[in-house]
C-alpha cells in the first residue's frame, strides 16, 4: 500500500530563503535555496559529514537553429535566456512516501520505497514567469533530484545547450573512474584522486572500436568515490529515457563535478517539449561500502512496470555459440570475402571458410548440451548473412535480421530446440546502423516469434548511423527504450550490448533483462583484458543501474590453449569465475565457455548448473571497491543460498558469518574454492570442492587466492 503524507505546502509569500528536509531515518539532510541572483542551489549532509557543498542547479538553453546554418540570425546559446538564474520561489511542497513493491525479478523479492520529498516550484519573472520545478527525493541512503517543466506558453519546445548541475565535493576524494566517452563504456577502471584523473590515456586504447573521448578531466557516471573520512559516495542518474547520458567534468582544483551531457550530431544536448522532465540525478552515500551495493534508490526512482502481464518474462541461464568466435577458433562470417551486399550477394554461391560457428549441426550440439545440463537457452551469433564486412565501413545496410546463412537451417533448429524444451536466443548485431535496424525491427521480431525465440541480444558495435550521433546521446537513448517497448509489445525479452549504461529502467520494462554496457569478460579473450580488481569495481559503478551480461564462467583461463602465440588470459582463477555468478547480479547469466571445457571440469560446472538467477533476498556481507566483495543470495522460492566471494590481485581470507540461515537447521555447504596453490596468473585453474554441514552459528573462513574467489551453495 502506498502511503503519502503531505508535510507542508508553502506559497510564495511564506517561502523562506532556504528549505531543508531530512531522510526518513534522519541521517541525510538536503537543503535547497536560491542565491541572491536567484540561482537554484542545494547541499547534502550525511550524519556529521558534508557530502555535497552548496552547488548550483539549472540548465543553459540554446536556440535550436543556432550554429546549423539554417538561420544565421538565430541567437547563440549565450543570448538565449536560460533556466539558470533570476528565479523566485512560488511554491514548496513536501511529503513522505512509504510503500513496498515487488519486482518481477531481482536481487530481493520486495523493495521498500521510503523517502521524503521536496518539490520547489520556481518562476522566472523576467521571462514571463517561466516555470521549472526541482523535485528532490531523500532516501535513507541517498538523494535523487530532477528538473520538471510543466506545459506552459512561455516554455514550449526548447533546446538544452548544457546542464549546469553541480556536485561540489569537500576535498580531493579517491575515485574509481573510466574516461568520459560519448560512445563507449568498455574501459577498465582507474583508481586515483579527482585531481589526478587524466582520461587522455584513452586515446591509446585501441581495443575499443568506437571511441569519442571528451577530454582530460571528464569521467563517466556512475562515479564511485571514497573520502579520507571513509565515506562512500556514488554519483549517477536514474530513469534515463528521453535525454542524453550524463558524464561529469571535474574541476580538479576545487573538486566540483559538473554535469556534461552527450551531444547530438549538431552539437546540441537535448530537445525538450513541455510537459517534460529530466532523468534523476543521484547521490548515494554511506559509511559502509556494502550499503552502496544494497541501495535500491535508483530502482525506486524509476516508474513502475509498464507491462501488465509479466508472466512471460523469465530469468534465464544460457550457453551459446559465442566464445569460440572471441578466442578465434570459429568465425561469425560464413565466407572470407571482404565485400558483400545485402541486396545482391548470392550467399549460396560463396565459398564457406570452414570455420563458420553457427551451423545447424553445431547448434544442435549446443541444444543437446543445454538440455542435458538444464540450461534454459542457447544463443547463436553469426547465424545471419552480412558478417563478411560488418563493421568499420559506416555501412547502412549490413544485416537484415531475417536471412540465415546457407548452413543454418532455422526451421530445423527451432523444431529441434522445441523438442528438447530449450529456448533459442536471437542475436541482432546492428553494427550500429540503427536506422537500418529501426526499419527492419518489426519484421525481425515477427521472425523471432515465428521461430520461437523469446529473447534477443542486440549489439551496437562501431559508429552510429544516423551519422554523427553517439551511442549515449538523446536519439540513441530513445532508440534503446523504443526497442525495449517494441519487444514488450511482442512479449520478447532484451539483452542490449554496447547500449547506454542502464539507469534502473528494468523496473519499468522488466523484459529488459540485462545490458552489457561495460567491459565484459570478452576483453580477456583478445585484449590486455580486465585486471583482477575489475569485477570488484563493476558492482559499485556499472551495476548501480542494472544487471550486466558479463558472461562469466570461463574455465580455460589461458588463451594459449587455443593458439600457442596467444598471450591473453582471463585475469581470475577458475573459482572466481564461479563466484561471479553471485557477485555480478543478473537475471540472465551465460555459461560462456565452450562445452568441451565444461566437460573437462564437470565437478566445478555443477555450480553453474545449480546457481539461481532470481532471488528472494540478498545480503552484502563485506565489500570494498577495488578490493573485495562477499555476497549471499537466497534462491527465489527455496530454502537455498548461494555465496560469492571475490578479491582483487591480493589474496585474502573471506570471513562469512552464516547468521542469515534459519536457526536450528542443518544445512549442507558445497564450497568451490581456490586450491592452496591457486593464483590468477601462475596457476589459475587449481580449485577444490569441499562438502560440509553448517548451521547459522558458523562463520566460514575461506582463503581466496590472488585474483581468486569462492562460490558456495548452501541447502
Ligand atoms: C560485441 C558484443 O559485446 C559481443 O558479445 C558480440 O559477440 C560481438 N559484439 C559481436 O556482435
Ligand atoms: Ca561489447
Amino acid at each position: 500500500m502506498k502511503q503519502i503524507i503531505t508535510l507542508f505546502f508553502l506559497t510564495a509569500f511564506s517561502v523562506s530563503s532556504a528549505q531543508s528536509i531530512k531522510s526518513p531515518d534522519g541521517n541525510l539532510v538536503l537543503t535547497f535555496k536560491l542565491t541572491s541572483d536567484g540561482i537554484p542551489a542545494y547541499k547534502l549532509g550525511y550524519k556529521n559529514y558534508e557530502v555535497v557543498k552548496e552547488s548550483r542547479l539549472g540548465l543553459k538553453l540554446k536556440d535550436m537553429y543556432a550554429n546549423t546554418g539554417i538561420d544565421k540570425l538565430s541567437p547563440s546559446a549565450e543570448n538565449v535566456p536560460s533556466l539558470d538564474k533570476g528565479f523566485v520561489t512560488s511554491k514548496v511542497d513536501s511529503s513522505i512516501v512509504d510503500e513496498i513493491w515487488h519486482p518481477v525479478w531481482g536481487e530481493v523479492s520486495s523493495i521498500r520505497n521510503n523517502y521524503r520529498e521536496l518539490a520547489v516550484t520556481l518562476l522566472q519573472p523576467t521571462q514571463n514567469n517561466r516555470q521549472m520545478i526541482i523535485r528532490f527525493r531523500l532516501f535513507n541512503d541517498g538523494l535523487g533530484f530532477r528538473y520538471e517543466f510543466p506545459m506552459q506558453d512561455n516554455l514550449n519546445y526548447f533546446t538544452v545547450a548544457d546542464e549546469l548541475t553541480q556536485f561540489s565535493l569537500t576535498e580531493d576524494h579517491i575515485a574509481f573512474w573510466i574516461p568520459g566517452d560519448y560512445d563507449t563504456n568498455e574501459y577498465y577502471y582507474t583508481k586515483s584522486t579527482l585531481s589526478k584523473v587524466d582520461a587522455t590515456y584513452a586515446t591509446k586504447v585501441n581495443e575499443i572500436f568506437s571511441k569519442t573521448i571528451i577530454g582530460k578531466n571528464f569521467v563517466q557516471s556512475p562515479l564511485m568515490m571514497k573520502t579520507s573520512e571513509k565515506l562512500y559516495i556514488n554519483i549517477f542518474e536514474a530513469a534515463l529515457v528521453d535525454y542524453p547520458a550524463m558524464h561529469l567534468e571535474i574541476d580538479q582544483s576545487n573538486f566540483i563535478l559538473t554535469s556534461h551531457l552527450v551531444p547530438d550530431a549538431v552539437g546540441n544536448k537535448a530537445y525538450m517539449q513541455t510537459p517534460c522532465k529530466t532523468p534523476w540525478r543521484t547521490v548515494i552515500v554511506s559509511d559502509k561500502a556494502a550499503d552502496i551495493l544494497a541501495s535500491k534508490t535508483i530502482l525506486n526512482l524509476n516508474e513502475p512496470s509498464k507491462i501488465d502481464d509479466t508472466s512471460w518474462i523469465k530469468p534465464m541461464k544460457y550457453v551459446g555459440i559465442w566464445w569460440e568466435m572471441h578466442v578465434g577458433t570459429a568465425s561469425w562470417n560464413y565466407a572470407n570475402v571482404n565485400n558483400v551486399c545485402l541486396k545482391s550477394t548470392d550467399w549460396k554461391s560463396l565459398k564457406p571458410n570452414g570455420i563458420h560457428g553457427a551451423t545447424t549441426e553445431r547448434t544442435k550440439r549446443y541444444i543437446d548440451f543445454a538440455a542435458k545440463h538444464g540450461f534454459d537457452g542457447v544463443l547463436v551469433e553469426g547465424w545471419n548473412v552480412g558478417w563478411e564486412d560488418w563493421f568499420g565501413k559506416w555501412k547502412e545496410e549490413v544485416f537484415d535480421f531475417v536471412t540465415p546463412y546457407p548452413d543454418f537451417d532455422v526451421e530445423e533448429i527451432s523444431n529441434y530446440a522445441a523438442s528438447k524444451n530449450v529456448k533459442m536466443i536471437m542475436h541482432h548485431e546492428t553494427s550500429s546502423s540503427v536506422t537500418n535496424y529501426e526499419r527492419r525491427m518489426d519484421e525481425a521480431y515477427d521472425f523471432m516469434k515465428k521461430y520461437g525465440y523469446p529473447a534477443v541480444k542486440t549489439g551496437y558495435v562501431a559508429r552510429i548511423i544516423p551519422r554523427g550521433e553517439f551511442h549515449d546521446g538523446q536519439w540513441m537513448v530513445q532508440h534503446y527504450v523504443r526497442v525495449a517497448e517494441r519487444l514488450a509489445k511482442n512479449k520478447l525479452m532484451l539483452n542490449a550490448h554496447e547500449a547506454v549504461r542502464p539507469t534502473g529502467l528494468h523496473r519499468t520494462y522488466p523484459n529488459w533483462l540485462a545490458c552489457e554496457s561495460a567491459r565484459g569478460n570478452e576483453f580477456n579473450a583478445w585484449s590486455v583484458g580486465n585486471p583482477p580488481e575489475h569485477e570488484t569495481i563493476l558492482p559499485f559503478t556499472r551495476l548501480m543501474g542494472g544487471p550486466m551480461d558479463y558472461t562469466p564462467g570461463i574455465f580455460q583461463i589461458k588463451m594459449n590453449y587455443y593458439n600457442p602465440d596467444k598471450k591473453e588470459q582471463v585475469h581470475t582463477t577458475l573459482a572466481k569465475q564461479l563466484a561471479l555468478y553471485v557477485t555480478l547480479y543478473s537475471p540472465l547469466q551465460m555459461a560462456a565457455d565452450i562445452p568441451e571445457n565444461y566437460e573437462k571440469h564437470l565437478d566445478a560446472f555443477q555450480f553453474i548448473k545449480d546457481v539461481a538467477v532470481d532471488w528472494d533476498d540478498t545480503k552484502y556481507i563485506e565489500a570494498e571497491p577495488g578490493d573485495f566483495i562477499t555476497v549471499a543470495r537466497k534462491t527465489k522460492g527455496k530454502n537455498e543460498w548461494f555465496i560469492g566471494a571475490i578479491t582483487d590481485e591480493n589474496g585474502r581470507t573471506a570471513e562469512i558469518p552464516l547468521n542469515f540461515l534459519d536457526n536450528n537447521k542443518n544445512y549442507t555447504a558445497t564450497i568451490y574454492a581456490d586450491a592452496k596453490d591457486a593464483h590468477w596468473e601462475k596457476n589459475p585453474m587449481s580449485y577444490e570442492i569441499i562438502n560440509k554441514s553448517v548451521t547459522s552459528k558458523d562463520v566460514l573462513k575461506i582463503i581466496l587466492a590472488p585474483g581468486g574467489g569462492c562460490a558456495i551453495r548452501i541447502w
